[in-house]
């Protein structure tokens, strides 16, 4: 229940090095579903970049999937399966769009470089490119599997995705990643997903309790509650 899954969550993905123009973009995205993924992704693409972590790489992770927060985007269908360019293409492209007209929206605006390389992480993020491009298309994966359980459940449940293309997506998940170093911290996560898939109707969860948590970024960067953490 509701009750077990807060307190790890809360601050869950606290970072002393979150930039004033994160906190608003965070702020932006306040209730999406997939902010808990975003998050993630930032966490996992930290790791895998150690100190070569650039800002523009940690902010296009936090921001990258946007486009599915506003109505009216791109929709895939389960015949396609999960590796369909023509969806991933229009979402990576509507993904950028927004994030670029946000960013010039700002005060202060951040600069072009900044500006450009995060588009082009953004227009990357499914497929991969050069190093930091795959560090973020392997963030995506890791963060995939580390925070959506409960998605993959709800899929099943609602009858959007049969337990075999909820497979699909997961192997899929997998299957893209190229750092040697990615794949390694994923395997484990693999098998932790795959055996919730195993037994759906074992998952004790409020899905949609669940779901909510999933987009309160102040709960679960533990802004909302420094006072209780210390
Ligand atoms: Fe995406
Ligand atoms: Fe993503």
């Amino acid at each position: 229940m509701l009750s077990n899954h807060v307190p790890s969550l809360i601050g869950k993905y606290a970072d002393p090095t979150f930039t004033p123009l994160e906190f608003k973009a965070m702020e932006w995205l306040d209730g999406f579903y997939q902010l808990e993924h975003l998050l993630a992704t930032r966490q996992w693409a930290i790791k895998l970049a150690g100190s070569n972590a650039t800002d523009a790489l940690k902010f296009a992770a936090l921001v990258h999937d946007s486009e599915r927060f506003f109505p009216g985007g791109p929709t895939g269908t389960p015949q396609n399966g999960f590796d369909d360019p023509d969806y991933l293409i229009k979402h990576s492209i509507r993904s950028a769009e927004f994030v670029e007209e946000w960013l010039q929206t700002q005060n202060p605006e951040p600069d072009d470089v900044f500006k450009r390389r995060v588009r082009a992480l953004v227009l990357r993020h499914e497929f991969g490119g050069n190093t930091e491009e795959d560090i973020l298309q392997a963030a995506d994966s890791l963060a995939f599997l580390s925070t959506f359980d409960w998605l993959v459940v709800d899929w099943i449940r609602r009858g959007s995705y049969t337990n075999a293309g909820a497979r699909e997506k997961l192997d899929w998940t997998m299957t893209r990643i190229r750092p040697e170093s990615a794949l390694r911290l994923a395997l484990p996560l693999y098998t932790e997903i795959t055996a919730v898939l195993d037994n759906p109707g074992s998952f004790r969860m409020d899905l949609a309790e669940r779901r909510a948590l999933a987009g309160n970024w102040r709960l679960l960067t533990g802004e909302c509650c420094q006072a209780s953490l210390n």
